[in-house]
């Protein structure tokens, strides 16, 4: 894990430049390891002989200005060991608004990092609009202002990034037991009629980590009063179950959707065994990391549901994937109150179905520009006022840590997306003041309050550098969870 720290530059102009109107204290919202100007392809270049990014933050803001609109709305340092040797010490700005950093290249592990980019107070980010799509549909359009309003949860150009408030350290699933962490990999939440939140997740049995997923993941369910911190309950599924998203039936069921194989256990063929704290120990004769595989039996869709979040839990029943064909869908879907179902899946793929618990009246159909990468997740925003607005949310894919958004005004019958906003980063804060830096940052699922407002985003995460098969000794993963702003 890298250090970092979200840093208010007190601008004391003198020191930078001899612009003038630039008193005010700028808020970055700052990105270590994290690239926002592609290797300097994008924005201006401000200097090329800097030391710190604090120092680029200033230039930037010296240069550009610090409207948050038209001024300095982000730069990007090159550090003087950036693996790149004709960015090092180079600082970049950045005028338009774009915000979307990528990791620094992880060609080779041993330079992992070496790049910062901040973004200037993106809450503040004036967008012009004339229709709800140039606001994302997470705000409205003012017909006075001609400006997006953007939803108390959501912020900056488009409207289009998670605005997180500062969160426990301990936020999410991460548990442990008798024989020291026990890694998971995301969790859908629902809310359950005992007014608690329940969590199914991808759990790694044995305290291994997530290289072994293939073969060591099981359903679990976790239970939470205030729907931040969450406490392991029961197991939902054996091993082998991976990816699980939950809704609500109309009467009342939770419905778990998710992959699995319940005659043979995919990659090594068995559990591994061995582990250290979280972290699998390879073994390369009983156990593989997932990019070498000895057995790939198919990974289906099945779902259950039970009256109860503990169970009993019926029978899993197939879900058929039509043209997609049998690695795992990804599939999150949404049961309507009618009881007929629509569920992203992988893109392109849309699941539609006219009841939720009858598998032959479910298709599956390609549609253009769904969400982007992996990892959809489908929900209707309350503050829409109308359920026909879909978005979804999804993992960029890969290695990236970032998350896209998309939305749909037509029930999920077309699509949108700004690209040049990403709708999450890899930072988390915390409420002590400190933040991390998530390497991965992938299943991204909404939790929803009371009223059904978005409350916070869970994904399944890591900390330490595992973003490359060849380099991840430490594969402990957790269910990270970051908190909304609500008002
Ligand atoms: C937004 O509209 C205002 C008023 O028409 C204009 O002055 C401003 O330049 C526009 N801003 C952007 C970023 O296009
Ligand atoms: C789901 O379908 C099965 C088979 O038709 C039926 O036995 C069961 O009662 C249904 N359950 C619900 C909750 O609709
Ligand atoms: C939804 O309804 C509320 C209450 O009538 C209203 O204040 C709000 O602007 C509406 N939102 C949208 C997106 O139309």
């Amino acid at each position: 894990m890298q250090a970092f720290m979200l840093i208010s530059v007190s601008m004391v102009l003198a020191l930078v430049s001899g612009s003038s109107d630039l008193s005010s204290d700028v808020k970055w919202l700052t990105y270590l390891n994290a690239d926002n100007m592609n290797q300097g392809k994008i924005g201006q270049s401000l200097s090329s002989k800097l030391t710190s990014a604090d120092e680029c933050a200033k230039a930037c803001i010296s240069m550009l200005g610090s409207d948050p609109t038209s001024g300095c709305t982000s730069y990007t340092f090159y550090h003087v060991d950036f693996h790149v040797k004709k960015l090092q010490g180079k600082c970049f700005g950045d005028t338009t608004g774009f915000w979307s950093p990528e990791y620094s290249s992880l060609e080779d592990p041993g330079i992992y990092g070496g790049v910062t980019s901040g973004q200037n107070n993106p809450s503040s980010y004036v967008t012009n609009c004339s229709s709800v799509d140039d606001c994302s549909a997470n705000g409205i359009c003012s017909a006075e202002t001609k400006t997006c309003e953007c939803f108390p949860q959501w912020m900056g150009k488009y409207c289009g990034q998670l605005n997180f408030v500062p969160t426990s350290k301990t936020a999410g699933l991460q548990s442990t037991d008798e024989n020291g962490r026990v890694s998971s990999w995301g969790g859908s939440v629902l809310r359950g009629d005992d007014g608690k939140y329940h969590m199914f997740a991808a759990e790694m049995t044995h305290n291994t980590g997530i290289v072994v997923w293939m073969s060591n993941s099981r359903i679990r369910h976790a239970v939470s009063e205030d729907g931040e911190n969450f406490v392991s309950s029961d197991v939902t599924s054996p091993v082998w179950g991976h990816e699980p998203t939950a809704a609500r039936a109309p009467t009342g069921e939770y419905v778990v959707f998710f992959t699995a194989n319940f005659e043979e256990i995919p990659c090594s063929g068995a559990e591994c065994k061995n582990s250290d704290n979280g972290n699998t120990v390879v073994d390369e004769e009983h156990c593989l990391p997932d990019t070498q595989c000895s057995t790939y039996p198919d990974l289906l869709t099945y779902i259950i549901y039970a009256n109860d979040p503990t169970g009993p839990w019926s029978e899993p029943v197939l879900i058929p994937t039509g043209d997609f064909g049998s690695i795992d869908t990804n599939l999150a879907p949404m049961i309507m109150d009618d009881g007929s179902l629509i569920g992203l899946g992988r893109p392109p793929y849309i699941w539609r179905a006219t009841n939720w618990n009858d598998t032959s009246t479910y298709e599956v159909e390609a549609v253009d520009n769904t969400v982007m990468g992996e990892d959809p997740f489908l929900y209707v925003d309350p503050n829409n006022n109308d359920s026909s607005i879909l978005h979804g949310l999804s993992h960029a894919g890969g290695w990236d840590s970032r998350g896209g958004h998309a939305w749909s005004l037509d029930g999920g019958k077309t699509w949108k997306s700004h690209e040049d906003i990403a709708s999450y980063g890899s930072l988390i804060e915390y409420t002590d003041g400190t933040a991390g830096i998530l390497t991965r940052r992938e299943r991204p699922h909404l939790i929803f309050d009371k009223k059904g407002n978005l409350q916070a985003l869970t994904n399944g995460a890591t900390l330490d550098p595992c973003t490359h098969p060849e380099y991840c000794d430490k594969d402990y993963c957790f269910t990270a969870l970051q908190k909304l702003n609500q008002e």
